[in-house]
């Protein structure tokens, strides 16, 4: 069986290195020496001004939106993972979506300034498939309206945009480190901050509050990552470049022998430096693809409807038409991609899609 994703196992042997240290240690939580050693690693692999690594990808994004959100209007993508809508509405904040640009798939930065009300307080977007939203322009409307801005970059692990990690860009990042992501703690996840002071707010609010063991410095949550999750992501962090070399090689297979004449590909920003998250590709109608699906299926081949459906239909937001994003959404299909996938089951696979366009 084929499935769109598959987990990274490092060798066993050097997960148990890391577990030896743990039952050495006899220390399983509480920011441990393995956690604090992961992040060190990431903080200087990334290039990051600062890193807190979490229990996953969906708390940070809570945490961020109780500390910025104010409890106002979140504008915010329709075309994510519904993790990014869903804490909106969790953090009792009221999403504003903006449809998405066609190409690229981020937000469209152009519609933004129309969605601002006195009660916006952020914006919301996700660097959706690892590839960037337009910084600059959202950085520059953030700055005429105050806003804050959290970017949703659960898929964008190691991209670079000009020459900085796009963890560098916002108030706030997070990340998702689940098992199906190019580096992954099992669950897991990161939070990076753009200057110290809203860092140690990070800091506090992920450990509920506390401010040593008496002291509370203001309201706080659990959002802490284990010492087990840390030795996973301690013994997969010497793979990520042979993770990204092998993701690379899928990417450009499915390049060189997809039929594009039927099909279209994500329009990865200029200046990135992207990571081989995802491989979504879009077709004509959605018919094409519910046959692509099901001739795969057919075959034990398992891509999955990233993203669908189109978040401002689900049934707790107030709806609101987003045709560029619903358009997608019912058009996308993320392929098979991930380290050690063989080239005869990509054979396989690209000749389904290629026979069933029509
Ligand atoms: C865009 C996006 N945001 C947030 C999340 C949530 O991450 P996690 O599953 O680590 O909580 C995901 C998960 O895949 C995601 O794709």
């Amino acid at each position: 069986m084929i499935n769109v994703t598959k987990t990274f196992f490092p060798p066993i042997e050097e997960y148990h290195e890391q577990l030896q240290r743990i039952w050495y240690n006899e220390w399983l939580t509480n920011r441990g020496e393995l956690v604090l050693e992961l992040e060190g690693k990431l903080k200087d692999y990334l290039e990051v001004n600062h890193i807190l690594v979490t229990n996953n990808g969906t708390v940070p994004i809570q945490i961020a939106l109780k500390l910025l959100g104010n409890g106002g209007e979140i504008i915010t993508t329709p075309f994510s993972y519904v993790a990014t809508s869903a804490a909106i509405v969790w953090e009792n904040c009221t999403p504003v979506f903006v449809d998405i640009h066609p190409e690229y798939l981020t937000i469209d930065e152009t519609k933004i300034e129309a969605a601002i009300t006195d009660k916006t307080t952020c914006i919301l977007a996700t660097h959706v498939f690892g590839n960037p939203c337009h910084v600059e322009v959202i950085e520059a409307i953030a700055q005429k309206h105050n806003l804050k801005v959290i970017y949703d970059a659960a898929h964008a692990f190691g991209v670079v945009y000009k020459t900085q990690s796009i963890f560098n860009y916002g108030d706030v990042s997070t990340c998702s480190f689940h098992a199906t992501k190019l580096f992954h703690t099992g669950e897991g996840g990161a939070l990076f901050a753009k200057d110290n002071e809203l860092q140690h707010q990070l800091f506090y609010s992920h450990n509920f509050g506390h401010n040593g063991p008496l002291d509370f410095h203001g309201l706080g949550i659990n959002g802490k990552i284990s010492e087990l999750q840390a030795a996973m992501g301690l013994a997969v962090f010497p793979y990520i470049s042979e993770i990204s070399t092998q993701r690379k090689k899928v990417v450009e297979f499915y390049d060189t022998h997809l039929d594009f004449s039927k099909l279209k590909k994500i329009r990865i920003r200029e200046n990135t430096n992207w990571n081989y998250s995802y491989y979504p590709v879009i077709f004509e109608t959605e018919e094409i693809l519910l046959n692509v699906q099901k001739a795969l299926n057919e075959k034990q081949i398992f891509p999955r409807r990233y993203f669908y459906p189109s978040l401002n239909t689900v049934n707790y937001v107030q709806k609101i038409k987003m045709p560029v994003s619903e358009s997608i959404a019912s058009r996308i299909l993320c392929l098979p991609l991930y380290v050690g996938l063989k080239e005869k089951d990509l054979e396989n696979c690209t000749t389904i899609i290629n026979k069933n366009l029509c």
